[in-house]
């Protein structure tokens, strides 16, 4: 389906112009405690040895939750992804589910932390007994790090803007990207050619030159009534992801996972992205083009309006009401 294209001429002619997604240094998170191997740290004392893997290779898998009024939503599948990627990469002694809740739960009070709080959870290969890549060097057990932090989901909602980067996602033949990882210098390289074209993220391509994601989040789009995603062949299965796709199909809407080129955004009347950090947010700009009219559209606001609906009825309690 062919739509009327609209070029434009810098990535600040479209939405606001004023927003900008780098995130800001909040105030209330100045005496964070942080929980290091259940251990529980000022930010300022709180640190990792130089010994560990994840300051040696980035040998470490994480996840980004996010905690609405003292529940997690889908904490479950993102403890399952946690762990189906430490087992990937074959590290010993990995925590339970329940040792892992125990410990967020820890975190959340003492931190006195309820609601529009956004959790790092890392899990490192552990600390190494001389510095080396190699895991038989690793002999003493996982480094778990809960990190809770107040953030509100951080993508501006008035549209972001998206700028194609020329660094490929690996292929799952390269690097399984099913393995949520802490090395991230893909994405970093890519969110560096973004900055440095001025827009907000990057739109990141697989080896084929199909769309993959941008370099933190899924891309859905949306043509007439029909809904679209990228399949997650060279990019992580998302949680959000995987909630919108059960969304549209809970609700009757028409919605098809492919391979699709970088025209297929640039025609849709809709683009909008997903992720744990900023939930739903609207694309309204690609390479310096816009997007449908410009504006949010409005399958994006139903199904961010079903989104938080969905979060309201299913996240998973784990501070006493
Ligand atoms: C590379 C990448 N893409 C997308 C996402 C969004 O996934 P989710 O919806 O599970 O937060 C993440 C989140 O960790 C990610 O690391």
């Amino acid at each position: 389906m062919m739509h009327a294209r609209h070029f434009t001429n810098s990535y600040m002619s479209i939405g606001s112009g004023e927003h900008d997604v780098l995130q800001k240094y909040d105030e209330r998170n100045r005496d964070l405690l942080i929980n290091i191997n259940g251990k529980i740290l000022h930010r300022d004392e709180a640190g990792i040895s130089p010994f560990d893997s994840a300051v040696q290779g980035g040998d470490a898998v994480w996840e980004g939750l996010r905690v609405y009024d003292g529940r997690i939503f889908r904490f479950r599948q993102h403890l399952d992804r946690l762990r189906a990627s430490a087992e990937a990469v074959s590290f010993a002694e990995i925590p339970s589910h329940e040792s892992i809740i125990e410990e967020v739960r820890r975190t959340l009070e003492a931190n006195g932390m309820r609601d529009g709080v956004h959790i790092r959870l890392t899990l490192t290969r552990g600390l190494k007994v001389t510095s080396g890549m190699d895991p038989r060097l690793n002999t003493s057990g996982p480094t778990l790090i809960v990190l809770a932090e107040h953030k509100r989901p951080v993508y501006d909602k008035s549209g972001l803007r998206l700028a194609t980067s020329s660094i490929r996602r690996f292929s799952p033949d390269q690097l399984d990207q099913q393995i949520h990882s802490c090395n991230l210098l893909q994405s970093i390289m890519a969110k560096i050619q973004a900055n440095n074209a001025g827009a907000d993220d990057a739109l990141m391509l697989d080896a084929r030159g199909f769309i993959a994601e941008t370099n933190a989040t899924h891309l859905f789009f949306v043509h007439g009534e029909m809904v679209t995603t990228s399949h997650v062949l060279c990019c992580p299965e998302g949680v959000t992801r995987s909630v919108v796709l059960e969304l549209c199909r809970k609700s009757g809407i028409q919605c098809h996972e492919g391979d699709y080129e970088l025209e297929h955004a640039l025609c849709a009347d809709e683009v909008f992205c997903t992720g744990t950090m900023g939930e739903l947010a609207s694309v309204v700009e690609i390479d310096g083009q816009m997007i449908g009219d410009g504006k949010i559209g409005s399958m994006t606001t139903r199904l961010s309006g079903l989104f938080s609906e969905c979060v309201a009825d299913e996240a998973e309690p784990v501070l006493d009401t």
